[in-house]
């Protein structure tokens, strides 16, 4: 048995201490939020909206290893999926339990809420989804199903990823954030990328560029796409939204912010020399 900061030889690993502290932050300062008084009455409701986050970012970055293990060079990010994953799951369990003690644990409330709240109805699959993951995540489990088994188990990862994407990304009618937004462009490139170095096989540079410009036009349609279809608001808003990542007077957008990334992440592709190594690295 290791420690969350030792290797599997009982070594000392910065990168997982450094990891471990990571996950461990949003949590330990929560707490001492809590205790300085500085949460008011809606205590539940903000630990919902923290812990959610939380969740959601820690698995985009499990979910981000594969490809960032091969863009970077850099094999030890393997080492932290199962941290990041498990902590995705711990800040779930925390969300669903603030969920729960805001609706004062009323089970015909809680159910009734679960079932007829679409957005809710997603985060809670996902969930389900993520606890026999989660459970399985220890290498006793791995040896017991057996390496095939267990990988196809937890391939449903990305089913996780696409239903707690949607989840957030339906609030955005409640909450109007960016971040939604920026995760969904984000997942679209993750799971491009997949796709690419499943089916294309050997893809060059070119590929890589069209997964940026795949993840940034994604990102501008989902984000007026929702607005078209999900709100009220006429075709002619929609086109306002649509025209505000190229004209410039909204700010920052969340088309830009995800090119950014993927673009850096293509620059460092193309500066390692070798892009095709890249797209085939090892899940
Ligand atoms: C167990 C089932 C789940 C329930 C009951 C649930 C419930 C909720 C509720 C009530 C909100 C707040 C809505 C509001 O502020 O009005 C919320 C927001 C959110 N949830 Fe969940 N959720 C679940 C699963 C998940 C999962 C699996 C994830 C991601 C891993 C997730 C991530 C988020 C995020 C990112 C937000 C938005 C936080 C913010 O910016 O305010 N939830 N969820």
């Amino acid at each position: 048995m290791t420690a969350p900061w030792t290797e599997r030889n009982g070594d000392f690993s910065a990168l997982k201490a450094i990891t471990f502290a990571g996950v461990l932050a949003p949590g330990v300062y929560f707490t001492v939020r809590y205790f300085q008084g500085a949460l008011d009455a809606s205590l539940w409701q903000i630990l919902v909206r923290e812990s959610g986050l939380w969740a959601i970012r820690f698995l985009m970055l499990t979910l981000a290893i594969t490809p960032l293990k091969a863009i970077l060079a850099w094999p030890q990010l393997t080492t932290l999926r199962r941290m990041l994953g498990v902590a995705a799951l711990g800040y779930t369990s925390v969300h669903l339990l603030a969920f729960s003690a805001d609706l004062t644990f009323d089970l015909g409330a809680i159910a009734a809420e679960l079932a007829f709240r679409f957005y809710l109805a997603v985060g809670t699959i996902a969930f389900l989804i993520m606890v026999p993951l989660g459970l399985t995540s220890t290498d006793a489990m791995v040896k017991r199903l057996g390496g095939p088994r267990w990988k196809r188990l937890h391939q449903m990862a990305y089913v996780i990823g696409f239903l707690s994407v949607l989840h957030f990304f339906l609030l955005l009618l409640k909450l109007i954030t960016p971040e939604a937004t920026i995760w969904a462009g984000l997942f679209v490139w993750m799971m491009a990328y997949r796709g690419l170095a499943f089916w294309v096989g050997r893809p060059g540079k070119w590929w890589g560029l069209g997964l940026v410009a795949v993840a940034t036009v994604s990102t501008m349609l989902l984000e007026a796409g929702f607005f078209l279809f999900l709100s009220t608001l006429g075709t002619d808003r929609v086109f306002l939204i649509l025209s505000a990542n190229w004209n410039g007077q909204a700010g920052l957008r969340p088309s830009w912010i995800v090119a950014m990334l993927v673009l850096s992440l293509w620059i460092i592709g193309i500066a390692r020399g070798d892009y095709k190594a890249m797209v085939r690295g090892r899940a």
